[in-house]
């Protein structure tokens, strides 16, 4: 398996490009490419580290030759939030940034699976999405919006609250990315019930845990570290799926069915060729229920925004 981190150099990248030099399977190759002139050192700096994963480094404005080969592309390039800013304010910057390295994948890897961090994730997989498209190489089947960090957050939150162990746990968020568009089923999670005051205050908690982390780090950044953990762990996911094992699910904000929106995040059961099933979202509560009738106008007007960014 080869994996490339697009965005190396940032944040997200260094993290994400330690944790996936310490936990690849032994044989993987890892390609780092950031435009930052410091990523081949990055490279340099982990392949001291005594995995069996060997890691290269790219920089400057040509990403493809970190692209050569790649079965799975995680892009956490672009610019973060700062403090007063909605994950949307980055669109102007991000959508160009995401833009033209999709041109590139689209050019150089386009059977690669492909997971997007950079935000915002409801826009930018559609942006994605419509240049692979454009390019005449779109498999629906291939292109993810890593939102496994709402996951995370969800699970530490509800084990923190309850006394359980955050580990054990798996709570499905559904819908987008951003604010209200992120849902979390805590009324699926095995177990536990919740008072009304705990699930309007947990939802709302994991709805702003980016927030919460851009307001802590006070200018200097948003989530990285827990960001890269979230990559991680979806990514080594799709791998293990790729190379065959079974029964790998993860949440995920993919093309669907289109009951709800073009995207939309649900369940994924994943498979050798990326998305191999998708995984109803299961009964809701009405306070879910209610959630999500109330997101969908901003989640399609997200989607909207990235499709008229590429097409008009
Ligand atoms: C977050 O949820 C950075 O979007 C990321 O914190």
């Amino acid at each position: 398996m080869k994996v490339t981190v697009l965005g190396a150099a940032g944040g997200i990248g260094q993290a994400l490009a330690l944790l996936l030099k310490t936990q690849l399977p032994a044989g993987s190759e890892l390609a780092l490419y950031d435009v930052a002139p410091v990523t081949p050192g990055v490279a340099v700096d982990l392949s001291h580290i005594p995995t069996q994963v060997k890691v290269q480094g790219f920089s400057g404005t040509d990403a493809k030759p970190a692209l050569k080969d790649a079965d799975i592309v995680l892009m956490s390039a672009g610019v973060a939030r700062k403090p007063g800013m909605d994950r949307s304010d980055l669109f102007n910057i991000n959508a160009g940034i995401v833009r033209s390295l999709i041109e590139q994948v689209a050019e150089v890897c386009p059977k690669a699976c492909i997971g997007v961090i950079s935000n915002p994730v409801n826009t930018t997989v559609a942006i994605a999405a419509e240049v692979l498209k454009n390019a005449g190489v779109y498999d629906k089947k291939k292109l993810f919006g890593v939102t496994t960090l709402d996951v995370i957050r969800s699970n530490t939150f509800v084990a923190e609250l309850k006394g359980k162990n955050p580990a054990n746990m798996s709570i499905s968020v559904v819908g987008g990315h951003s604010g209200v568009t992120i849902l979390p089923l805590l009324s699926q999670v095995e177990g536990i019930t919740f008072s009304e005051d705990e699930i309007t205050s947990l939802t709302t908690r994991i709805q702003n845990a980016g927030t919460e982390v851009v307001e802590a780090k006070a200018g200097a950044g948003s989530a990285t570290l827990s960001m890269a953990q979230a990559a991680t762990k979806f990514g080594l996911s799709l791998v293990r799926a790729l190379q065959g094992e079974e029964n790998i699910i993860e949440c995920s904000y993919v093309e669907g069915d289109g009951k709800y929106a073009r995207f939309f995040a649900q369940p994924v059961l994943l498979g050798k060729n990326g998305v191999e099933k998708l995984l109803p979202i299961g009964e809701l509560s009405q306070f879910e229920q209610n959630a999500l009738n109330n997101m969908l106008d901003i989640l399609c007007k997200d989607i909207e925004l990235g499709e008229n960014y590429i097409n008009k």
